[in-house]
């Protein structure tokens, strides 16, 4: 079961340039958070920040009673080994193979033997859909195949924190997609607390339970996927939105001038769309974090905007809720998690198209 990371205050600057400042968030264990933010905006920094790889000027970085920045040496490479990372440029060793790329930290950190390095090298491809390409080097393949064998090799310890840094970068969407169903379905399995940095809006918008936004060295805002997708804070609304209009501009700020016009233009922010269904399990189980649709937005009395929680199939699944939850907890080979219920109280009044139970693969 994954871990909290408890962020308070964080600070970070090179020389004279903060990166951001002050970054405070609670990274709930076993949940599934992706960190946006303009391109430089320091959601890399934030990561390595993380791990222990940088070192933050101010500010505290708590995983169960060790704060990380103050820990010595020792006791910060103990604690590590409690991170599976995948960094921005994937890092494979070019003149190893895949099996050797993923076996290198078991090779490195544990006594393990070759035959049991083996089993979960084995293991962690089969997880990731690379059986069958343990010999082929990383320059023999394509760019979703090396980002799959990094999430394998991030594995390997069995990780309680998945750090994850752009894994759909240089992905089309179709690979996006996949990419996106394998993460859930490996918080599924293995309940590891899990960060996404990702600059694609349609898996921000459908894959986390959190979401947290860098901009203008702060943390905007972090929390539930549906208090940020329904917020009106205009830099938030921008962003999850992919707009124009908003603060944000070219080169990452737009001056005081250009603000000024806009508003003057009368340009407002724009209307809110739908909010999507969260992407669930592909075998129907049902995540340990996993929260019911609409229950944050109806426990803060938000009514969602017409045609949201619907898929492209067309089911609600505001409704569709209950019946997925009754066969998910019957699923054969599904963990027998907590039963989850939808919470009491009023319903959104939002038509229905129906349709079957969703189907199980
Ligand atoms: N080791 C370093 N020394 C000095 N400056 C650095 C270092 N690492 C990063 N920076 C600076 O910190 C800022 C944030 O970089 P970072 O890579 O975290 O951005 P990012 O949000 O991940 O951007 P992108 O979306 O393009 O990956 C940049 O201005 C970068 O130049
Ligand atoms: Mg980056």
């Amino acid at each position: 079961m994954g871990v909290e990371i408890r962020v308070e205050g964080l600070t970070k600057s090179f020389g004279s340039q903060v990166i951001w400042q002050d970054v405070s968030l609670t990274l709930p264990a076993g949940e599934v958070s992706v960190l946006l933010g303009p391109s430089g905006t320091g959601k890399s920094v934030f990561l390595k920040s993380l791990v222990g790889l940088l070192k933050p000027e101010r500010g505290n970085i708590w995983i169960g009673d060790r704060n990380l920045p103050y820990l010595p040496e020792g006791q910060l490479y103990e604690t590590r080994k409690l991170f599976g990372v995948l960094f921005q440029d994937g890092a494979l060793f070019g003149s190893m193979n895949l099996f050797d790329n993923i076996a290198f930290p078991l090779r490195e950190h544990t006594k393990k033997s070759e035959s049991e390095i083996k089993r979960i090298v084995m293991e962690k491809m089969e997880m990731v859909g690379l059986l069958g390409a343990e010999k082929k080097l990383p320059g023999e393949i394509s760019g979703g195949m090396k980002k799959r064998a990094g999430l394998a090799r991030a594995l390997v310890l069995d990780p309680e924190i998945l750090l994850v840094d752009e894994p759909d970068s240089g992905l089309d969407p179709v690979r996006t997609a996949y990419l996106n169903q394998l993460i859930i379905d490996l918080n599924a399995q293995i309940d590891a607390t899990f960060l996404i940095v990702t600059h694609d809006i349609n898996t921000a918008r459908t894959v986390p339970d959190n979401i947290g936004l860098l901009f203008r060295r702060e943390l905007v805002m972090f929390g539930p996927r549906e208090m940020l997708l329904s917020s009106e804070e205009p830099v938030v609304r921008q962003f999850l939105n992919a707009r124009k209009q908003g603060p944000i501009g070219m080169s990452e700020e737009k001056d005081v001038s250009e603000l000024e016009a806009e508003a003057k233009a009368g340009i407002d922010p724009g209307r809110l769309p739908p909010i999507p269904p969260q992407l669930l399990t592909s075998d129907g189980r049902i995540r340990k974090a996993q929260s019911p649709p609409g229950a944050w937005l109806r426990a803060h009395g938000i009514q969602p905007p017409p045609g949201s929680f619907i898929d492209e199939l067309g089911r609600n699944w505001l409704e569709e809720w209950p019946r997925y939850v009754a066969a998910g907890n019957n699923h054969v080979g599904a963990p027998a998690g907590p039963s989850q219920s939808p919470p009491p109280g009023p319903q959104f009044s939002q038509g229905s198209k129906g349709g079957p139970p969703p189907r199980r693969h």
